[in-house]
């Protein structure tokens, strides 16, 4: 009954998407069971970079079933126009083949408007969300006044819960969402109208029992995390975090799958550091020499096109998640974007008040102050991206990765050279996944 979760290990952007859409050519199930629209996951489909925000990375796959899972919250609107979109790209999405869970919360266009109205100017809360309405959605969810997939079972229902929610919020911040010209009839009808429309392309269903059943007879289910756990909720660097958990013990939650049905857990870290938005970031590099990398690595956010902060791997961070997730093993990606650096660093731990920190410290303000320990490490000049075999990478390379091990603690279970399917490559004695 192998149940495999991918989770990010940094701050989102990590190619989590790479490492299922490798994952997904054995699996029979790919689920993602947080996070919403804000997911920028990108795949390389018939020879072309392909970024998915809400569609598992599985939909790219004939073998695996897609499912967004009741800890997903789908923007109804959003989600047709990126079926539409990979449709035109010649992926087949079909109510055979994407299922959704009747417990999801729907984004609906309030919740995106709250964001943005949040991020602007002069906001002093501003997190530098992806203005997606995740946060406000997942709001209303632990405010128990969401709107479900279920709630179509009633929609004289689901009109008076729309219509209490509309009433509730326009009175916030002077009244500015009934400058949009929305009504609380006319969200209503539009909703209805786009499920209407999703049923052609999607199964509607309780995906709790049904992926349970799966996991007893065995088959292989892949859960795809969204973020990384340095914006976990509750163990990311809070209040610079989203509005999920992001972690291993969301893919339990985000599922119905219980926790002693999940048979590993594989983070995912780059060979650096990136993050997008607002918050602290120790290993930052001063920006004049982030666009380096940033060129390198192409490191712009899948879904607003943010050039990316850049910065050294952090093992403080990564060591962390490894705490939190207890990776089986960690995927290293990106590799071949630090070749022909003279050096390499690594943060070992943090420097704070005269302290040496191992671990996150959970004010964000400390450990904006917080000066990272660096251990600096030969690089290597040759190109990377077609080797395939552990044995051929340049020793350095190798130096590297094992030095990773040795501060994480969690063995390697392979590494990425570039954004293709195959550029892995496994350590000496690696391979099984499943
Ligand atoms: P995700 O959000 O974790 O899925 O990651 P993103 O898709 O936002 O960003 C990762 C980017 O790096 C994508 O464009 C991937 O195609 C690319 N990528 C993934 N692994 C590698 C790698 O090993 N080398 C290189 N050069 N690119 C990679
Ligand atoms: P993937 O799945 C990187 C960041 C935003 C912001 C914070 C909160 O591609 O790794 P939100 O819109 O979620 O309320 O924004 O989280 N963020 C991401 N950063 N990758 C992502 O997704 C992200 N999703 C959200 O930039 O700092
Ligand atoms: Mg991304």
């Amino acid at each position: 009954m192998p149940v495999v979760a991918v989770i990010g290990a940094q701050w989102g952007d990590e190619g989590k998407g790479s490492v299922v859409d490798f994952l997904a050519q054995e699996a029979d199930v790919v689920v993602r069971f947080q996070g919403g629209a804000n997911a920028g996951h990108t795949v390389v489909y018939r020879g072309q970079p392909l970024a998915l925000h809400l569609l598992p990375c599985g939909i790219i796959h004939e073998r695996p079933l897609s499912v967004l899972a009741n800890g997903v919250v789908v923007d109804v609107s959003a989600l047709l126009e990126e079926i539409a979109w990979v449709t035109q790209r010649g992926v087949s999405v079909t109510p055979a083949r994407l299922k959704i869970s009747d417990r999801a919360h729907i984004t609906l266009p309030y919740h995106r408007l709250l964001d943005g109205f949040r991020e602007m100017p002069p906001s002093r809360s501003r997190l530098g969300t992806t203005q997606k309405g995740v946060g406000p959605t997942y709001v209303d969810k632990i405010d128990r006044t969401g709107i479900r997939f279920a709630d179509f079972t009633d929609l004289e229902r689901l009109k008076s819960k729309i219509a209490f929610n509309w009433e509730q919020k326009v009175s916030f911040g002077d009244g500015f969402l009934l400058q949009s010209g929305l009504t609380a009839d006319s969200l209503f009808e539009e909703l209805v109208s786009n499920y209407e429309k999703l049923k052609d392309f999607a199964e509607i269903m309780d995906t709790v029992p049904w992926l349970n059943r799966l996991a007893m007879e065995g088959k292989r289910i892949l859960l795809e995390g969204a973020q990384g756990t340095g914006l976990d909720a509750d163990h990311g660097t809070y209040p610079f975090v989203t509005s999920s958990n992001t972690t291993a013990g969301g893919a339990c939650t985000g599922t119905g799958l219980p926790p002693s049905r999940i048979t590993k857990v594989l983070g995912v870290a780059k060979a650096y550091t990136t993050r997008v938005g607002e918050g602290p970031f120790p290993t930052e590099m001063p920006w004049e020499q982030q666009a380096d990398l940033r060129e390198r690595g192409r490191e712009y956010g899948a879904t607003t096109g943010r050039p990316r902060r850049c910065g050294w791997f952090d093992a403080v961070l990564v060591r962390h998640a490894c705490l939190i997730n207890g990776f089986s093993g960690l995927v290293l990606t990106k590799l071949d974007i630090l070749t022909g650096l003279p050096t390499v660093r690594l943060a070992t731990a943090y420097r704070w008040q005269g302290r040496f920190l191992e671990f996150l410290p959970a004010d964000s303000d400390v450990l904006a102050q917080c000066e990272p320990v660096y251990e600096e490490m030969d690089g290597w000049l040759e190109p990377i991206g077609n080797i395939r075999r552990w044995q051929d990478l340049p020793s350095n390379a190798q130096r590297l990765v094992d030095r990773i091990v040795e501060l994480t603690g969690v063995p390697i279970a392979f590494v990425s050279v570039g954004p293709e399917r195959d550029a892995i490559l496994f350590p000496d004695g690696g391979g099984a996944i499943w």
